[in-house]
């Protein structure tokens, strides 16, 4: 047995799943050399959803973060967390993009890179991985674990072996959900260290509250690094406690020798920021929530799925949906719930149960996942599924990304002619996120602001158009306690939400299914439509999806325009 060492995630899991990762770089910075004298393995401090969020609310720059972190961090190594093919975003990019943006990275001060897919294809992973081993870094080629009747320990042990062949130079077992037992670490750890051979790290959350007695099975299974976070940041869905896995391993063959006074001294840091942003901590993500361990779904998907129901405005149907969400999974082959595929599960459960017909609805995410655009599912798609979204087609065989055109040229252009270039770096940065990077290298973003420590709104409401046309019930939190309060449309709001015609009186009259917002009309007035035809598209609960004729006619008026946000039941045109 040797000793453990610790991978420390405050700078980024710990902040993503309780604040919504909204750390600042100056609110680590003042800490950043106390816990470089630490002695941790590695401090995670970059990449997930940390890249999004830095440009998209902070009004910062992610490269620039990395960079004075680097400087401040001069002897424990930076890890980040990248989802292979999908780097730091929510699709998979062409090569040269993926190359460019690993290179850059380690450029910037990245030591390790923890790779992941969220179906365990290691065929979205391999260029990643190539390019950080290239550029000699540490790749911690990563497993994400879930449970199913395919995900054996055979399994991973298979999946960590191709790891190892592209030489990566650990691996982590990624429990994004917190689900793993005491006593299933305990098996695959000792799997792996004998069958594969490589450090072993384990990436846990308390969400379901196991994480502490699994990380003292996998000690002594004989795991190398165990993740962490500093207490004020710790528990529920975030990692366990760093301060308390040092204490627990003191004096044992696994002792981590760091120094508990030296950690005590800089939790005081966090304890002060946390008191800063405890308006937007959740406190259902700090608890122990322990219907994870029946329903298996992570503690992000819950709030998230609460949050869709909400504005779907269709609560009562909350336990539906969670009934339905396994079946949906297994319909889809088991895939991992990790970004993106806890989303593509999420929503057309929600969809099936809200619509009253199983795959009545099919978002494009959904559907292209179908058709493997997101690589092999771990087992085979439902035939009734396949049947539903292919048609004539056939599913995909190649890598996914080898139906992907480079890139990186065009956007290079595009971002020069947009003058938003100034370092490098910016180009990727508008490959990535092109909508939200023109306004923030513009210089046109602006810094949220922190909310106060009594938030009187559970939803953004930016207009009292979008106010009157989509929501009348909002949550307000006060001292941790929630109540619903219902608001009666004004008759002002009424008019400035151009609400669509009501359904009975007009003929013909198609009416959406959903809540969203209106990102297409596939139809002009005047045009002839067949039954079955998409006559519109709609974003709903982040995913686009098509509205069909239920009939045929021609379009006599159409009473939204893109960009409208509409309710379930509104008409949208009539075809007659
Ligand atoms: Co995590």
């Amino acid at each position: 047995m040797s000793a453990v060492t610790i991978t420390d995630t405050t700078f980024r899991d710990a902040h993503q799943s309780l604040i919504a990762t909204r750390m600042r770089t100056s609110d680590m910075l003042p800490i950043a050399e106390a816990m470089d004298r630490v002695g941790f393995f590695s401090l995670e401090v970059w990449g997930g959803a940390t890249f999004d969020v830095c440009i998209r609310y902070l009004n910062e720059d992610p490269w620039e973060r990395l960079k004075s972190l680097k400087v401040a961090i001069k002897d424990t190594p930076l890890q980040m967390l990248l989802r292979g093919q999908n780097l730091v975003g929510y699709r998979h990019y062409p090569d040269d993009i993926v190359v460019k943006f690993v290179k850059k990275s380690a450029e910037n001060g990245i030591d390790v890179f923890r790779i992941f897919d969220a179906v365990n294809d290691i065929r979205n992973m391999e260029v990643s991985i190539k390019t950080a081993k290239k550029a000699g870094a540490h790749v911690q080629g990563t497993i994400s674990y879930t449970i199913s009747p395919v995900h054996t320990i055979d399994s991973f042990v298979r999946f960590a072996r191709e790891l190892s062949e592209l030489d990566c130079d650990s691996i982590c077992i990624k429990d994004m959900a917190g689900l793993i037992s005491p006593r299933d670490t305990h098996d695959l750890v000792k799997a792996l260290k004998s069958e594969v051979g490589l450090p072993i790290d384990l990436h846990s959350h308390s969400t379901s509250g196991m994480a502490p007695m699994s990380y003292m099975a996998a000690c002594a299974a004989g795991v190398d690094i165990l993740d962490t976070a500093f207490s004020p940041f710790a528990g529920g869905t975030s990692q366990p406690p760093t301060e308390t896995v040092v204490a627990a391993l003191h004096r044992t063959p696994y002792d981590t020798g760091l120094d508990l006074t030296f950690l005590t001294e800089i939790k005081e840091h966090f304890v002060k920021l946390k008191e800063k942003y405890i308006g937007i901590l959740d406190p259902i993500s700090e608890k122990i929530d322990t219907n994870v361990l029946i329903y298996q779904i992570p503690g992000g998907m819950i709030s998230n799925l609460v949050s869709q129901l909400e504005e779907q405005n269709a609560m009562s149907r909350y336990n539906d949906v969670l009934a339905e969400m396994p079946r949906v999974r297994k319909d889809l082959g088991y895939p991992p719930l990790v970004t993106p595929t806890s989303q593509i599960v999420g929503t057309q459960a929600v969809l099936n149960v809200l619509t009253g017909e199983r795959y009545k609805i099919i978002p494009k995410e959904v559907r292209e996942y179908v058709r493997g655009m997101y690589g092999k599912p771990p087992a085979p798609i439902s035939e009734e599924l396949l049947e539903k979204v292919l048609g004539e087609d056939d599913v995909i065989t190649c890598r996914p990304a080898d139906l992907l055109e480079p890139e990186l040229d065009q956007i290079a252009r595009e971002a020069q002619e947009l003058g938003i270039v100034r370092k490098e770096e910016d180009i990727l940065t508008y490959a990535l996120y092109p909508q939200i990077a023109k306004t923030f290298l513009a210089g046109d973003a602006v810094e949220e602001e922190i909310k106060p420590a009594i938030s009187a709104s559970a939803r953004a409401v930016s207009s009292p158009a979008v106010m009157a046309a989509a929501c009348n019930v909002f949550k307000v939190v006060v001292d941790g306690e929630t109540f619903h309060v219902e608001v009666e449309p004004t008759e002002e709001m009424a008019i400035a939400a151009k609400a669509p015609a009501p359904a009975d009186s007009v003929e013909g009259g198609i009416k959406s299914n959903m809540h969203g917002m209106i990102l297409g009309l596939k139809v002009k007035k005047g045009d002839p439509v067949e039954k079955g035809d998409v006559v519109a598209v709609i974003e709903a609960m982040k995913m686009e999806n098509d509205i069909h004729a239920p009939h045929s006619g021609m379009v006599r008026d159409i009473f939204v325009s893109k960009g409208d946000t509409v309710s379930t039941g509104d008409v949208i045109m009539a075809v007659n």
